[in-house]
């Protein structure tokens, strides 16, 4: 007998892939209740060999999904889900998507009337199940609906559910968040090879102290300026580094970053809107 269809992924590439992965390994869906949908056979098969799923390049194979999660880039949204609403769709369906700058409004305008959406801004370390992801849930989302869904995301890191109006700054800070620091972090290896030290100790000591300073502040949950202090002696080195960093105005510069993120991410929103 053949089990319903719980879980219908919409694109097995980075994202769905990994997605995949994660759901069977923790026993959240059995491969057998989860589908994926893309037109790659190539990705399909290993995809299908390595966890058991099923899969599929027709669309109609999706259509009594309970759960569609779409990963697919913003230009494919429009056809992929065009082609799924010309088939009866489960009654309670709820559409997932993690695709960058599609407003539930446009998601939901492909949908049958009753369907429930939730729109997702997850972040690139989620490849490594230490993502952060945000869930926006439109009011057609029943509560099972949202627990069911965040326990998707929070097989592959960390998970908050907010209003579709936080996005665009959700965007700005943990979506393109990855980027920035991974853009600090080559900074300062290049800092500590100016000063002498082979490349790969440098990086095993620059990631080492971000990620200890991560754990230190959550597991501590203490204010970042009292973490500081912690190391910062009167007339040392931490306040002599400190000054300079204050001098070249690193925090105007953070301030200014995330700000213009949020404003491009809310200028994609609107182009995608406008191509609707
Ligand atoms: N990658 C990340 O770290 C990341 C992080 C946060 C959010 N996201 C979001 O996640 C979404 C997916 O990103 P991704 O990196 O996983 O993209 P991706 O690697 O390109 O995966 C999308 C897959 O869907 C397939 N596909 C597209 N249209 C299809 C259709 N009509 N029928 C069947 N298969 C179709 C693609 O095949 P082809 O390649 O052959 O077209 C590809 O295999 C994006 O919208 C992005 O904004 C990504």
């Amino acid at each position: 007998m053949t089990l319903p269809l719980r879980l219908g992924i919409i694109g097995g590439g980075v994202m769905g892939d990994v997605l995949v992965r994660s759901v069977t390994e923790t026993s959240l869906f059995s491969p057998a209740e989860v589908c994926v949908l893309d037109h790659n056979p190539g990705k399909l098969a290993r995809l299908a060999a390595d966890t058991g799923v099923r899969t599929t390049a027709d669309p109609a194979d999706l259509s009594q999904a309970q759960i569609l999660l779409l990963a697919v880039k913003p230009d494919n949204v429009a056809d992929i889900l065009k082609r799924l609403n010309q088939f009866s769709l489960h009654s309670d369906v709820v559409l997932i998507s993690i695709v960058a700058g599609v407003t539930l409004e446009r998601l939901a305008s492909f949908m049958p009337d009753t369907a429930a959406v939730i729109r997702v801004m997850t972040n690139t370390p989620c490849l490594v199940r230490s993502g952060m992801s945000v869930l926006a849930p439109n009011e057609k989302v029943s509560e099972e609906q949202l627990q069911q869904s965040r326990a998707i995301f929070e097989a592959v890191g960390e998970t908050l559910i907010l209003p579709e109006k936080y996005l665009d700054a959700v965007t700005g800070l943990s979506g393109s968040g990855p980027g920035f620091f991974f853009l600090i972090v080559d900074a300062m290896i290049e800092a500590g090879v100016l000063q002498g030290l082979p490349r790969a100790t440098a990086r095993q000591l620059v990631l080492q102290t971000l990620s200890g300073s991560a754990r230190l502040m959550q597991e501590t949950n203490g204010h970042p300026a009292q973490l500081r202090d912690m190391v910062t002696s009167p007339g040392g080195t931490t306040i002599a580094g400190i000054q300079v960093m204050e001098e070249y105005k690193i925090r105007a510069t953070l301030l200014k970053t995330v700000e213009t993120a949020t404003r491009r991410s809310r200028e994609l929103g609107q182009k995608s809107e406008k191509q609707a």
